[in-house]
């Protein structure tokens, strides 16, 4: 199955970040350096079928990620770590948690949910595949990009905008339709919720279409280790590359109330 190719920089607590769909580790560009100075060890995979780690072979399901991060953290040799993930890489710590909590010392839910897709979300990613199959994989790229980064950053920051478009190319189509397959069949985590009780922080970027913030209050208050979803502004669905300057701050102070 081969295993995930990964980044790791400073020393110390283990902070593992798992991106979004469909990006790689280089989305956690904007936390590394800070993470990294505060004292922390930081861990960023590539999630199978992105960027440098192995294509799925079969739909690339929530509980294949999940199992594939556990061998790495095993790899590492690390004990529990601090768990994050963006949109995808939520749903996968949701799934991670729920099959290994003892790993896990702290949950990092950035815009994310625990529900599974609707019926019209499941009919959105076979029509999303189809056009991929006859279109190539351009056609995610042009659908996701809008609601990645604001209208503004897009206008206004070429060169952050071209690294997310980047991101994106580095994704086959056969990887991706593996993915969306995986996506679309993912569990509904929201029994599980309840039962979280390390420490959680939830964020949102406020103008994010993908999970509106209603989303991540909702998720928040579900959780009895979670504080009240932090909601970012001026940030979309890529809020902590897009507004790294005012997540960072947030991160930290989570981060550093738990390793005092
Ligand atoms: C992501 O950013 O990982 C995707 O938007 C997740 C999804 O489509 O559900």
């Amino acid at each position: 199955m081969g295993q995930l190719r990964f980044s790791e920089r400073g020393t110390g607590t283990a902070v593992v970040l798992l991106h979004g769909f469909p990006l790689t580790r280089a989305m956690w560009s904007g936390q590394v350096e800070p993470l990294a100075e505060a004292g922390y060890r930081v861990v960023m995979p590539d999630l199978r079928g992105h960027g440098e780690s192995p294509a799925p072979d079969e739909v690339a399901s929530m509980a294949r990620h999940a199992k594939d991060v556990v061998e790495l953290i095993d790899r590492l040799r690390l004990d529990r770590v601090m768990l994050g993930g963006l949109s995808l890489g939520g749903y996968v710590a949701l799934e991670l948690y729920r099959r290994h909590r003892d790993r896990i010392a702290a949950l990092l839910l950035l815009d994310t949910r625990a529900e599974a897709d609707t019926a019209e979300g499941r009919h959105q990613r076979r029509e999303t595949i189809t056009s991929i199959q006859e279109h190539g994989i351009g056609v995610l790229e042009a659908a996701m990009l809008p609601k990645l980064l604001t209208d503004r950053t897009r206008a206004e920051r070429p060169v952050l905008t071209e690294r997310v478009r980047e991101m994106m190319r580095s994704t086959t189509a056969r990887a991706a339709i593996r993915t969306l397959e995986g996506l679309a069949e993912r569990p509904d985590q929201r029994d599980l919720l309840p039962t979280i009780t390390v420490p959680t922080l939830v964020a949102v970027g406020a103008e994010d279409p993908i999970t509106p913030s209603s989303v991540a209050e909702a998720l928040a208050e579900a959780i009895p280790g979670a504080g009240p979803a932090v909601v970012i502004p001026e940030a979309a669905h890529l809020m902590p590359l897009e507004s790294a300057e005012m997540f960072n701050p947030i991160l930290l102070a989570f981060l550093r109330s738990l390793t005092p």
